[in-house]
């Protein structure tokens, strides 16, 4: 009798190729960036043959069927479609009243009173069931996550139709929970990562680089691993892919795009030599988060002053940013930006997938 013989490479898992589980030409992701990612931006960077996203955690139910739809009408190509699944604030009035009037003082500055009362600007994938169904009705090709999973209901629902689900980790733990919740794709963010950290919880950060937590987490899991953080050419894509990583994840490389709805001052801020200088700060949304340093990034309260959770913390400094902005003042905003911002190009999206591709040798 004859035997036939499979032989199943040892690496398997770590082969899978980005460009064949999504039906896409490139393993090259464009970060979803709530606020700065647009449905020009995901759909020109889907057109190039990559994976264009939109960030639709700061959206409501409505906003983000638009986008999804404006998106549609722009690409026939798969995209990805993401949200944000951080627990709700606690609502401590002592804390929020405190943090409020610590703030007053750079109000003042600008003539403005800090808002009387904090609000919860942004809600919850697991807290909004409309966002789900969201999701299920316009069928993007992926729909990934920030800060947490979705419930088991919701990822058996989003499977259910079809959706590629992807969640990001920042430490080896939270990717055994996105293997465990049922998710097709691990995303890995480094500490060099523009933005927000996705740690699932937003006091304990391990502060793992890419490369060490690509390792480490391709160590555990059978999952496709996207790496993430401070990724700017292709050579850098191409040395995540040499390290077992099915695909790379790119924002501030994709932020300075003139089809992103990035800032003048922001684009100014990447363009310039403070984009060597990135900070981590809890101080602007109440959850850790990368970006190029401002006044935002400075000690507005001092360490007495606990923050409130976020969103709470950002409703305040989004409304601390709008005053200064009436005086012309951008030094209180938001720039999130990664490690690698000196090396961001302003070049349209098709031509910088082009550029990527071309420099990690893909064609
Ligand atoms: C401006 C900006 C906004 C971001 N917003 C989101 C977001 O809404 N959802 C998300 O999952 N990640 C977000 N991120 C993080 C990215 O997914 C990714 O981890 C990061 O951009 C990778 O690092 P890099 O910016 O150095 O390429 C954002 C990043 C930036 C730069």
């Amino acid at each position: 009798m004859d035997i036939l013989l499979f032989v199943i490479p040892e690496d398997s898992a770590m082969t899978v190729r980005l460009e064949h589980l999504l039906a896409i030409d490139w393993p090259i992701i464009q970060a979803p960036m709530a606020g700065v990612s647009t449905p020009a931006l995901a759909a020109a960077v889907s057109n190039a043959g990559a994976l264009g996203s939109l960030g639709l955690g700061a959206s409501s139910p409505g906003k983000a069927f638009e986008m999804i739809q404006a998106t549609r009408l722009l690409t026939a190509r798969p995209f990805n479609a993401n949200f944000f699944c951080h627990a709700r604030p606690a609502h401590d009035d002592a804390v929020a009243q405190h943090f409020i009037e610590a703030m007053r003082p750079a109000f003042a500055r600008f003539d403005a009173e800090p808002p009387e009362v904090l609000r919860e600007i942004y809600t919850g994938f697991n807290d909004d069931p409309e966002l789900l169904e969201v999701v299920l009705e316009t069928r993007p090709a992926v729909a990934s996550f920030h800060f947490g999973v979705p419930s088991p209901g919701a990822v058996t629902a989003m499977k259910a139709r079809g959706i590629m689900l992807a969640g990001c980790a920042t430490t080896v733990q939270e990717a055994r929970q996105i293997e465990a919740a049922g998710l097709d794709m691990v995303v890995v963010q480094g500490l060099e990562a523009g933005g927000h950290r996705g740690n699932f919880d937003a006091t304990s950060d391990a502060g793992s680089g890419v490369r060490e937590l690509l390792r480490h987490v391709l160590a555990v899991t059978d999952l496709p691993v996207v790496a993430a953080g401070g990724l700017m050419t292709g050579q850098d894509i191409r040395a995540m892919q040499e390290e077992g990583a099915a695909g790379a994840q790119l924002g501030t490389a994709f932020a300075a795009c003139p089809e992103s709805a990035a800032s003048d001052a922001y684009r100014a801020a990447l363009a310039s030599k403070a984009a060597y200088h990135t900070g981590i700060t809890r101080g602007i949304s109440g959850r850790p988060a990368r970006g190029i340093i401002n006044q935002a990034h400075g000690e507005l309260v001092g360490p007495e002053v606990t923050l409130p959770d976020y969103p709470l913390t950002y409703d305040l400094n989004k409304a601390l940013n709008a005053a200064a902005a009436r005086y012309g003042n951008t030094d209180y905003a938001a720039h999130w930006a990664g490690e690698g911002a000196p090396l961001s190009r302003a070049m349209q999206a098709a031509t910088l997938v082009d550029a990527l591709v071309r420099e990690a040798g893909f064609l």
